[in-house]
């Protein structure tokens, strides 16, 4: 095999069967769509490349950047086509969630821009949320921008209708699958494979996959957020279902342990998501049947995933005091104040305000005299202990009071007396037109 370019090597990834021992479905063969094995690494390079290519040359002649809001695999690609290109690359984005990506997009050269999200409520009387403002600006003419919109491009959708979807049906030997399960992040993938398996087979049963509430899996969307995304339509899917964080890992792992496939966390989602969703369907056939799942990226990017919810995997003592360990009747208990006992709170007991939030969001505005630890760095300190006395009142602030409620509930058991969650977050508060301050 010989080609003039890395792009050209993109696509054509192999379909690789599980082994029936390990899913454990008598009568359904399972295959993952290889997608980790582009050359960049991820099944975004199909749509990077389909979107960018088109307007590289006069991006080139202009010298115009290319952008787009995207903080994985996306950003991954697209980083290396600008590259290749001599033209500089700008990932806009919300939170750079995963460190080992953002230290291959500055590798590669990349600009990283971030920007704090609507929930985070930059600006009180500002309802639009700070990057829908930047996408505009993106889109204008004569921007200077090579905006590739991953978001809402048809170019997205279209590298999946034309490519992998078709390569799926041809390795089945022409009839498609009866299932096609996959996760769901821009949707692109997921509705560009299911329009071609439709095209061949009406009746094809199309599983979407979304990280379950609350829970985070880098990629994909989670069950509230879903909605929100340009490309997703409802029709598409005969069922969505949510996989935990948890569950993303152990099908992680038993496709690296088990089946040499060394897929990342929403490989891993996938896999286990077809298995159960399979399970039911596979008791009561009569005949055989044929499942495909996607197996998007590699499993080397989430080192710091893998250590945060399971150290005892990389040989690390389990992390105490940790929100992944609560259930839902702990944080069901957690105190939780609306804006008005908040307010009145804060007049006669003077707790001390915590603002979970980004420190962008917090320096635009905050309640007055909150001090703001980051959540990612809050975790870090509750897990060496209670980071201020028991006994001090403390009000916990998020974007819409799901965080907060976590570690109010954290807190609580870990001993704290008083600590109580503002319910609706600094959404709630502003839309109250409670007072907010700027330092
Ligand atoms: C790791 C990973 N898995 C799955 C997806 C979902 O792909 P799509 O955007 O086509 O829905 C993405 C998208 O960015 C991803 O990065």
């Amino acid at each position: 095999m010989k080609y003039d370019s890395i792009t050209e090597v993109i696509g054509d990834t192999p379909l690789v069967r599980v082994a029936p021992e390990v899913h454990g479905l008598r009568n359904i063969d399972l295959y993952a769509k290889m997608e980790m094995l582009n050359p960049f690494g991820s099944v975004k390079d199909r749509p990077a490349w389909n979107m960018a290519r088109a307007g590289l040359a006069a991006a080139v002649e202009r010298g115009d950047s290319i952008v787009e809001l995207s903080s994985g695999n996306t950003a991954k690609a697209l980083a290396v086509i600008a590259a290749m290109n001599g033209l500089p690359f700008k990932s806009v984005t919300n939170r750079m969630k995963v460190p080992e990506i953002k230290d291959l997009l500055l590798l590669l050269g990349a600009q990283i821009e971030e920007l704090p999200g609507q929930t985070e409520c930059l600006d009180p009387t500002d309802t639009e949320d700070p990057l829908t403002r930047m996408y505009r600006m993106l889109s204008e003419e004569g921007s200077g921008y090579l905006h590739t919109d991953q978001y809402f491009n048809p170019l997205n959708m279209d590298a999946h209708h034309g490519g992998t979807g078709p390569e799926i049906i041809k390795d089945l030997d022409g009839r498609g699958p009866d299932h096609f399960i996959a996760c769901v992040g821009t949707a692109g993938s997921s509705s560009g494979v299911a329009a071609a398996l439709r095209e061949n087979n009406p009746g094809v049963d199309i599983v979407g996959l979304v990280a379950n509430k609350s829970d985070f899996i880098p990629g994909i969307r989670n069950i509230d957020e879903v909605n929100e995304v340009g490309l997703f339509d409802p029709n598409t899917y005969d069922t969505i279902e949510s996989v935990t964080a948890q569950e993303a890992i152990d099908g992680m792992l038993t496709l690296n342990r088990r089946c040499g496939m060394l897929g990342g966390p929403t490989g891993g989602a996938a896999y286990f998501g077809a298995v159960r969703y399979l399970k039911t369907i596979d008791e009561s056939l009569t005949e055989r049947k044929t499942a495909v799942f996607i197996v998007c990226d590699r499993v080397e990017s989430y080192m710091s995933y893998v250590r945060q919810r399971r150290p005892e995997l990389l040989n690390q003592p389990a992390r105490a005091n940790s929100v992944a360990s609560l259930t839902e009747t702990e944080v069901a208990a957690a105190k939780t104040v609306d804006v008005a006992q908040a307010r009145q709170w804060i007049a006669e007991s003077r707790p001390l305000i915590v603002d979970l939030r980004g420190s962008f969001a917090y320096a635009a505005l905050h309640i007055e005299d909150s001090v703001n630890i980051v959540d990612e760095l809050f975790d870090e300190l509750v897990h060496g202990g209670l980071p201020f006395g028991a006994s001090k009142p403390v009000l916990l602030v998020c974007p819409v009071g799901e965080k907060s409620a976590r570690y109010a509930a954290l807190l609580t058991r870990m001993g704290h007396k008083d600590v109580r969650s503002l319910r609706g977050g600094v959404v709630a508060w502003r839309d109250a037109s409670a007072p907010l301050v700027r330092d």
